[in-house]
């Protein structure tokens, strides 16, 4: 990909909240808010577009695309690290997995279309959608939970991201994101 733009943008973390249909105790990175099992997540969001061991592959992009100041056509797809702490290194609770494409002409914005599949707990093998955009330099990006499955059957809401850290040497941005399904 050779933009310094683009390798700067996409490492992040997460942060959410999540309503739906599953009855739930207090469990690690969640709890229960309401009877109507609104949860509040709180993860962190990994994105490595750069390395050796990259969790995020450019698989298309358009020919005119090296000259888009925005990577206007690019396409990746994830498989990115969701983890209960801002480091990599902590514990891994899912994973984010799909893709988002550079869909914007005047600005960096994205239009990510993703599972949060889970790992950890009562959560394992359960999964959350989320389809929406990001336009990744505006302070809080909201995206729709389209749906889910396992625990999470006919969740709907909203994510929040937030940029947490940006480290412009690495390209490591942290980026806080609230999810908050609604059924
Ligand atoms: C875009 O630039 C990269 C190197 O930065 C190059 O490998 C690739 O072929 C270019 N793509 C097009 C469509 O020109
Ligand atoms: C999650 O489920 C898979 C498949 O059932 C199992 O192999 C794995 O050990 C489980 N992981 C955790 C952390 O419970």
């Amino acid at each position: 990909m050779g933009s310094s733009l683009f390798k700067s943008v996409f490492p992040f973390i997460v942060f959410f909240f999540v309503l739906a249909i599953s009855e739930g105790k207090p469990h690690g990175f969640s709890r229960v808010l309401k009877k109507e099992k609104l949860s509040h997540f709180r993860l962190y969001w990994h994105d490595i577009v750069g390395g050796s061991n990259p969790s995020a592959v450019q698989v298309a992009a358009a020919p005119t695309t090296n000259t888009s100041a925005t990577l206007f056509g690019t396409v990746m797809v994830i498989d990115d690290a969701l983890t209960e702490g801002p480091e990599l290194s902590s514990k891994l609770v899912g994973r984010a997995q799909g893709f988002y494409t550079l869909s914007s002409q005047s600005e960096v914005g994205l239009l990510m279309s993703m599972n949060f599949a889970f790992m950890e707990g009562k959560y394992n093998g359960s999964t959350i959608t989320i389809l929406g955009r990001n336009a990744v330099f505006t302070k809080v990006r909201e995206m729709p939970v389209i749906g889910g499955s396992g625990l999470f059957r006919f969740a709907r809401g909203y994510v929040q991201a937030r940029t947490h850290t940006f480290n412009l040497k690495t390209g490591d941005a942290t980026s806080l994101q609230n999810t908050k399904p609604h059924q």
